[in-house]
């Protein structure tokens, strides 16, 4: 069976909080344990043997309780019997943020909570499966509704999303901004050609000096209408760790024994396979219960239906480019070199130049039919922001559009090498020239810029979370409410 893992990080947009040195949550090997159903004919036990042998390390109870909505789990359900009848090769990916990406686990790639579940994922298929990790660190589902695109491949049958942190939440019910961010993002994964299976990974809030957050401040309630209104799934980590590390301390299973800061170590990763695998275990032992009918198979091809916030749809024509496809949308190039400043297995490709009077030119469609022909359509330049001899560039816009135009300058305070994001906000045009001049000014002493990719927002208003500036805000503002909730 050939068992690939394969990695689309095209972005770096690295936020992380770096892993504190040592490993507070290493998995205590003598607490797993695995299942055994009782009361299945022999035939029926048989065929569930491979997939209850997965060694669990969270108690069943609280696996119980991490199963947050499973409802009529109907693309889950083919996506199991698929796996284990080995029908048709499969894809499963994870969108998410730096946990996903394997924040705080001591080994990527192994002891990380995706790694850990696509390798006995991997092992019980009768099918050859793909995984594919597009997980940005530090970035809010907004931006991934926007630049799926560019991390995920279309042929998925299984994907995970987890935002729950990034996202924090917003304190309203209506038109909640998080959850219609979410919303989007399922319905382009709903859209994909072999509609598959979501599964929201709801992750715990936890401060990063063990803080506890009130049970109640997450957005994952709230996105738990999503589920039910897609047949997704959700899986929660603060069901299962809530009981374990609050309401009753249990060795083992305290915060400080599961998470490494507001990421999880190995303890708490090794508890999100847990409850992906008991997941999958579920839905096979549903199918051994109850075979996949009919009805279900033709629920399956219906039609997605309209959003659950009405109009929260995904306008045609957003764009999000980078790395090849971002080429495409440069209509004229003066000075500027298509290079990657990363390696062949991270590639960090971009137009870069060092010369003063360098213009690159892009073509963006601003035109949004569906809201006032008037507003303003913001367009995000992703650029390097750096430490050494970084230059100030110029964005303008001509052809059919007109922007305030803007000055980036690239030279960064922190000694850290991110892409960050520049916006203007461009009046509507099928053909919006967008350019991009490196000035003869410059704070750092030096002229390199690099652009690597550029999005243009589905409507007029793009949320303030997708910027790293506020991303830092709103990390302070959740800061002090984990401290007001903190025990
Ligand atoms: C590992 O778990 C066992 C209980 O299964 C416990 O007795 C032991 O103290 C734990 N070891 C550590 C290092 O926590
Ligand atoms: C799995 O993939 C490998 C190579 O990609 C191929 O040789 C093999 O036939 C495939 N097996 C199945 C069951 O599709
Ligand atoms: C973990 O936190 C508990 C209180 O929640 C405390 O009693 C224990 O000493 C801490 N353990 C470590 C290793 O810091
Ligand atoms: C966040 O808090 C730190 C100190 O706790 C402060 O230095 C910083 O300015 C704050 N950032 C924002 C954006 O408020």
């Amino acid at each position: 069976m050939a068992f690939r893992f394969t990695c689309i990080g095209l972005l770096a947009l690295s936020l992380y909080i770096a892993a504190v040195e040592g490993n507070c949550c290493s998995v205590n090997e003598s607490r797993l344990w695995s299942r055994n159903v009782q009361g299945l004919l022999p035939s029926a036990a048989e065929w569930l043997k491979p997939v209850l042998g997965y060694k669990f390390y969270l108690p069943e109870i609280n696996l119980k309780g991490s199963m947050g909505y499973l409802g009529s789990s109907i693309r889950l359900r083919q996506f199991t019997s698929d796996l284990l009848s080995g029908s048709r090769p499969l894809r499963v990916g994870v969108v998410g943020g730096s946990i996903s990406v394997g924040e705080g686990s001591s080994r990527r790639h192994v002891t990380d909570w995706f790694s850990v579940f696509s390798n006995w994922l991997g092992s019980i298929a009768k099918a050859n499966v793909t995984f594919v990790n597009g997980a940005v660190a530090g970035t809010p589902s907004s931006y991934m509704a926007m630049c799926l695109n560019v991390h995920l491949p279309r042929d998925m049958d299984l994907v995970f999303l987890e935002y729950v942190w990034n996202d924090l939440y917003q304190d309203r019910l209506i038109n909640n901004q998080v959850v219609m961010n979410m919303e989007r993002l399922i319905r382009r994964i709903l859209n994909f050609p072999r509609r598959p299976a979501v599964v929201l990974m709801q992750v715990a809030i936890v401060g990063d000096h063990m803080e506890t957050a009130p049970f109640y401040r997450t957005s994952e309630d709230l996105e738990g209408a999503l589920a039910a209104f897609y047949d997704a799934s959700y899986l929660s980590m603060r069901n299962a760790l809530y009981p374990l590390a609050v309401m009753h301390p249990t060795a083992g299973y305290s915060w400080n024994e599961t998470f490494i800061n507001h990421h999880p170590g190995d303890a708490g990763h090794k508890i999100m396979a847990d409850m992906a695998a008991y997941m999958i275990q579920q839905a096979a032992i549903s199918i051994v219960l109850n075979p996949i009918s009919y009805p279900e198979l033709s629920v399956h091809s219906l039609p997605l239906a309209a959003p659950m916030y009405p109009g929260n749809e995904i306008p045609p024509g957003v764009v999000c480019s980078s790395g090849r496809s971002f080429t495409e949308h440069v209509l004229s190039n003066l000075g500027w070199e298509w290079r990657n400043e990363g390696t062949p297995w991270k590639p960090k490709w971009g137009f870069v130049t060092y010369t003063p009077g360098s213009k690159l030119t892009l073509r963006v469609n601003t035109l949004r039919p569906a809201i006032d022909p008037t507003a303003r359509i913001p367009v995000l330049i992703h650029y390097l922001s750096s430490y050494d001899k970084m230059g100030t560039a110029l964005l303008t816009c001509s052809a059919g559009c007109v922007c305030d135009p803007k000055e980036v300058d690239a030279t960064s305070e922190r000694r850290v090498s991110q892409v960050f994001f520049a916006q203007i906000k461009a009046s509507q045009s099928e053909t919006c020239d967008v350019t991009v001049t490196l000035l003869q000014k410059t704070s750092s002493g030096g002229y390199h810029f690099k652009v690597s990719g550029v999005v243009v927002s589905a409507s007029d208003v793009i949320d303030s979370i997708f910027f790293v500036e506020e991303i830092y805000a709103k990390r302070n503002e959740s800061k002090a409410l984990l401290n007001e909730g903190a025990r």
